[in-house]
């Protein structure tokens, strides 16, 4: 029996639509040569520029369009000409907390052939998975802002670290880590942030009594960042708030090949809601519309999207067949020190995907 998988795609702005564009074209030829599935694709026009005529980053009923599809494929959100908080709160965190994806799963690997600034580190060494808290946090957008423009005024952004949303993040990592026989380390500050960050470390410790199996770190963030660039092998799988899940694993990016290698997926595990899936960058409006950006974040956030649906072996042939574009180095984008477009680098990785 055949499955069809229908997936929203919401392509967004600047460099978004130029990727997935190449990711949905690896989707399309692995369901081509298996044969068992396929894939329904319905386009949905949001973003910046359908802000500018509608007022609108998405329609008022956008999460009832969003929420019978079995998964959510997006680009990029955000470009200069509307107010970042405007455009990323009423979109891409609107589904990310609408649909209640509280695991963002990162990937922080270094694929065979891929660029790495580090010096004295071995390819192996740079292989995490960050288990990023996504529903709550320092993104709870809870605050105020008084007196707003006045002399006086004050604004307040609270932390908010509910001990349910602690828990099933940080139990969420530990299975993994038992499941996939690694360690598991914490990132946290509660030296300084002396309520949610002590409450964070408190979970983390709590659960951990259930898995003595598991071998623990943890590390304050600071010090964590210096670590992932001296001594990235002492990372495997990765669990932290929200704020800092963001900029650690742009810090990854940056070790395991660069933003246009970074993938994402934001998972509702429990499958109430669709989950969604998109390398982690952003719009680049630097090198939006010239067709140089890289695909490979989107076809690698296309194979956790199989891994997903179960056709883990599918998942892993993204994966292979992007190191295999990496290894041989002849179609590669220039953020890779290639000269290729971004259709190029789709098709490149489409045709060892048929092979
Ligand atoms: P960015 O990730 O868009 O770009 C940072 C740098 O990385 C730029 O120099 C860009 O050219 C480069 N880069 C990113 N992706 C690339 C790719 N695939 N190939 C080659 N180079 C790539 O971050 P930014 O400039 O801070 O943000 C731009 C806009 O995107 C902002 O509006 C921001 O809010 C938004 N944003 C959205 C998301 C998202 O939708 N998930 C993520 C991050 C930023
Ligand atoms: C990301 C992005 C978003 C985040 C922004 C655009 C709200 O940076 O997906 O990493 O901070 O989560
Ligand atoms: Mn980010």
């Amino acid at each position: 029996m055949m499955n069809t998988y229908r997936i929203a795609v919401i392509a967004g702005d600047g460099i978004g639509p130029e990727v997935l564009r190449e990711g949905i074209k690896a989707l399309n030829q692995a369901a081509a040569c298996d044969g068992r599935f396929s894939f329904d694709f319905t386009y949905f026009p949001w973003g910046c520029e359908y802000y500018l005529k509608t007022g609108r980053m998405m329609d008022a009923d956008g999460l009832e369009k969003l929420k019978d599809f079995d998964a959510i494929y997006l680009g990029a959100v955000g470009y200069p000409g509307v107010p970042d908080h405007i455009s990323l709160w009423d979109l891409l965190l609107t589904i990310r907390k609408g649909f209640d994806q509280y695991v963002n799963l990162r990937p922080v690997k270094l694929l065979d052939g891929a660029p790495c600034p580090l010096k004295d580190v071995e390819r192996k060494d740079v292989d995490m998975l960050f288990v990023r808290e996504n529903s709550e946090g320092e993104y709870a957008g809870s605050g105020s802002w008084l007196f707003k423009g006045k002399p006086h005024e004050v604004v307040i952004q609270d932390g908010v670290f509910s001990r349910h949303g602690c828990e099933r993040i940080i139990r969420y990592a530990y299975e993994l880590a038992r499941k996939q026989k690694k360690s598991l380390t914490s990132i946290s500050k509660g030296n300084a942030l002396n309520y949610s960050m002590v409450f964070w470390d408190q979970i983390f410790k709590e659960i951990g009594e259930e898995y003595p199996d598991v071998m623990t770190r943890s590390y304050l963030v600071d010090a964590a960042s210096m670590f992932m660039v001296k001594d990235p092998g002492r990372f495997e799988i990765v669990v932290t708030s929200n704020l800092f899940g963001d900029i650690l694993t742009d810090l990854g990016a940056a070790i395991a090949g660069g933003m246009g290698l970074a993938a994402g997926a934001n998972l509702n595990p429990e499958k109430k809601y669709p989950s969604m899936f998109e390398p982690i960058h952003g719009s680049a409006p630097d090198i939006a519309g010239k067709g140089i950006a890289n695909p490979l974040a989107a076809i690698w956030s296309a194979s956790q999207m199989l891994d997903f649906f179960g056709y883990k072996e599918w998942g892993k042939r993204f994966i292979d067949s992007i190191e295999e574009v990496l290894v041989e180095k002849n179609v590669l984008t220039p953020d890779l020190g290639g000269s290729a477009s971004t259709s190029e680098v789709g098709d490149a990785v489409a045709r060892k995907i048929r092979k």
